[in-house]
């Protein structure tokens, strides 16, 4: 057994990471254990845990496994948890609590916790305490002991927890078992060390790791030769890649380069306006395949409220970086992300937020109600503000960033715009759906002829969250 512990997790030190090629083994009993069982992996958060689930969902497979079609039918369920907010973390419980019924009418069913959440102390205390019913629980830093420890679990009674607190090294022979024939995700870094007083994830995700660049690039190219289309570029600071491995290379160098391997689309998230430098954003501006799509969180328009967030910028500087953004990157859409009632927060501090706002007119935003995450500084914070006051925010937050959102979308009615097709439109059987290279979900008047393709649309009719077109012959 091994728990997590926060203090630990807090710890930084210079030590350099390694990468290992070897760490991920299967002997030949563990490629064999799960024949004849199904498994159901259940995800939340964000892409890096869709990512983590692909190399989960590989792993089960090289082991034997097959996926089921529900949790009902499978003899394995995974969580892979977030541990971002409140209500990431209730979902999970409620989940468990589902699960543990499940088990009732079926003893042999295996339930495992993994992702960000196993990786909190409070949260591992509460299954053992609370929830017999898990089997298993591992973190975020040990995905490639998966075989091993599913080994444990089938041979003995009780709970295996195996929650390393420390990153250790980047493993580079995990499989992937890929959700989108036609677009694929691929980490750059790993962890964070921004340590943002009101996240959780420096904490959850480890210190800043960078994948080489070697590793990455040949990842791309195998990508592009096997018919991707779009490649995404997954980091937690993504402009930050290199930093803590290369005297000189960067952000900027990797989109070049990775630009170059020919890849139709390529994207990356997530950005800090802090590191983006504008090398990055020439290089933005100068390669095609290299997607007019950038996600900025902003989090508050408050500079008074960013110093207590340690964000390390200013609404002045930020603004500054947006204009930069959209001059130089022609179409360019942003969208970003932001907290309200972070502790303290005046209505003065709020109408700086929407001033912000006012003045981005965001092609979209994720907006939330700021969540105390046990262990960061925010949560003991003093925070006075009502609950009702930060819904009012909320509120009144998310009527602008919509009323923006449809702006946006109404200067593409009547334009021509590439769509990447991915499947069929889930309301309308004549239809299939899509991408445009901004990030804008399409629903085309088509054929499923074009479903893997970049096709040519006209957008005919505009809602808030999504445009109509039919496809130009
Ligand atoms: N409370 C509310 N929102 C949070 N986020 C991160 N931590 C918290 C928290 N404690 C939001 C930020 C981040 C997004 C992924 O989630 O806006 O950019
Ligand atoms: Fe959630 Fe953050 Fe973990 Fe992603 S990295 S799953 S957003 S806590």
């Amino acid at each position: 057994m091994k728990l997590p512990n926060l203090l630990e997790a807090k710890k930084r030190t210079n030590e350099k990471v390694k990468v290992k090629t070897d760490e991920y083994i299967l002997t030949h009993e563990l490629k064999h254990l799960g024949e004849g069982l199904f498994y159901y992996v259940k995800t939340y958060g964000c892409q890096m845990n869709e990512h983590d689930s692909e190399n989960i969902k590989a792993i089960l497979e090289d082991m034997g496994y097959r996926e089921a079609s529900s949790m009902e039918t499978a003899d394995l369920v995974l969580l892979n948890t977030c541990a971002i907010r409140e209500n990431a973390h209730n979902k999970v419980f409620g989940m468990v609590g589902r699960l543990k019924h499940l088990k009732e009418s079926n003893p042999n069913l295996t339930i495992g916790v993994c992702g960000c959440m196993a990786q909190e102390e409070h949260v591992v205390e509460e299954i053992m305490k609370k929830y017999k019913c898990v089997d298993l629980v591992f973190g975020t830093h040990n995905i490639y002991r998966l075989p091993q420890l599913l080994k444990k679990v089938l041979d003995q009674k009780g709970q295996e927890i195996e929650v390393y607190s420390m990153e250790g090294d980047v493993i580079e022979n995990i499989p992937t078992k890929r959700d989108n024939p036609y677009k694929a995700w691929v980490n750059i870094q790993y962890g964070c060390d921004k340590f943002c007083t009101y996240c959780i994830v420096p904490y959850t995700r480890g210190k800043q790791r960078s994948r080489e660049k070697e590793y990455i690039l040949k990842e791309v190219k195998e990508l592009v030769e096997q018919g991707y289309l779009e490649v995404t570029l997954l980091g937690q600071n993504v402009n930050a890649y290199g930093k803590d491995l290369y005297e000189d290379y960067t952000m900027a160098n990797l989109l070049e380069d990775a630009s170059k391997t020919g890849v139709k689309r390529l994207r990356f998230v997530t950005s800090h306006p802090w590191d983006f430098t504008d090398e990055m954003i020439d290089v933005i501006a100068k390669y095609d395949n290299i997607m007019p799509y950038i996600h900025l969180p902003l989090q508050s328009g408050s500079d008074r409220i960013l110093k207590l967030m340690g964000r390390r910028y200013t609404k002045e500087s930020y603004l500054e970086l947006f204009h930069k953004l959209k001059d130089k990157i022609p179409n360019c859409s942003i969208t970003t992300d932001i907290i309200v009632g972070f502790p303290g927060e005046t209505e003065e501090d709020f109408a700086d937020t929407i001033d912000v706002v006012n003045t981005c007119k965001y092609d979209s935003a994720y907006t939330f109600i700021f969540s105390p995450r046990i262990g960061t500084p925010a949560a003991k914070m003093k925070d006075k503000i009502s609950l009702e006051e930060k819904e009012q925010r909320l509120y009144r937050l998310n009527e602008l960033v919509n009323q923006y959102s449809k702006e946006a979308n109404e200067k593409y009615l009547g334009k021509v715009v590439p769509v990447l097709v991915e499947g069929m439109s889930g309301n309308n059987k004549d239809m299939v759906m899509g991408y445009t290279d901004t990030q804008k979900l399409v629903n085309v008047k088509a054929n499923k002829d074009t479903i893997g393709k970049i096709v040519p649309v006209k957008i005919t009719e505009v809602r808030t969250w999504s445009l109509n077109g039919e496809i130009v012959e």
